[in-house]
């Protein structure tokens, strides 16, 4: 699976699975969201060559979807400017599920990259992997992923009260699902 988007910066984007050459790429943007410190409940970034190496082997041997995007022009790991993973459930009765995570670097946001990303990591997950069900969650008060899940076809279906505590402050967390039906199969973007 192959995407070339042109973005409206001018700049071209091209989406696909994740390669062993991204995983630095995935890190440094997952610890830049960390060090933003209002969207993830992780208080630390993650440092460990062996953390970051065995999350690559744990995708590849699990066979869960990460799809990164990627901006050809620029060098590695800068070149990783967003990624959506889709992970498997523990429960042995859950095999239809995946659990969604999403990060787009800062510059990039906006730009409809996100959109790209978690609606083809939700086709592979139901291409490659048979899911028919995705699962998520985000803080209630990060307005822009709400607003994008919900137009993707995600709907609430509850809400964590105080759920986490960061930087003194307490935040719920919403739990938004979408079972992947024909309607979002056959949409387009
Ligand atoms: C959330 C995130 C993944 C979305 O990716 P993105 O590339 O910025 O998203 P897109 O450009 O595809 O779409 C953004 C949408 O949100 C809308 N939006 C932007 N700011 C908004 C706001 N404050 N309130 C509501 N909607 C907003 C945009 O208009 C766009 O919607 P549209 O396509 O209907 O016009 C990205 O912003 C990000 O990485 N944020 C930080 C990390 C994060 O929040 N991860 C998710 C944790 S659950």
């Amino acid at each position: 699976m192959k995407k070339v988007l042109e973005i409206k910066t001018g700049e071209t984007i091209v989406f696909r699975h994740l390669t062993k050459s991204d995983v630095d790429g995935v890190w440094n943007n997952f610890n830049e969201v960390i060090n933003e410190g209002l969207y993830l409940p992780v208080l630390f970034p993650v440092r460990s060559q062996l953390e970051k190496d065995s999350w690559y082997h744990n995708i590849k041997n699990e066979k869960e979807i990460c799809i990164v995007a990627e901006n050809t022009a620029l060098k590695r790991p800068y070149n990783i400017i967003g990624q959506c993973e889709i992970s498997n459930s523990n429960w042995d009765a859950a095999a239809h599920v995946g659990t969604l995570g999403i990060i787009v670097k800062e510059k990039y946001r906006n730009l409809t990259i996100g959109r790209n990303l978690i609606d083809l990591a939700i086709r592979e997950s139901k291409r490659l992997n048979n899911k028919e069900k995705i699962v998520l969650s985000s803080f209630s008060n990060n307005q822009r992923a709400i607003h994008l899940f919900t137009e993707l076809g995600f709907k609430t279906i509850g809400v964590r009260k105080k759920q986490f505590l960061m930087d003194s402050d307490y935040i719920d967390e919403v739990l938004m699902e979408l079972w992947i039906d024909d309607s979002f199969i056959l949409g387009e973007l």
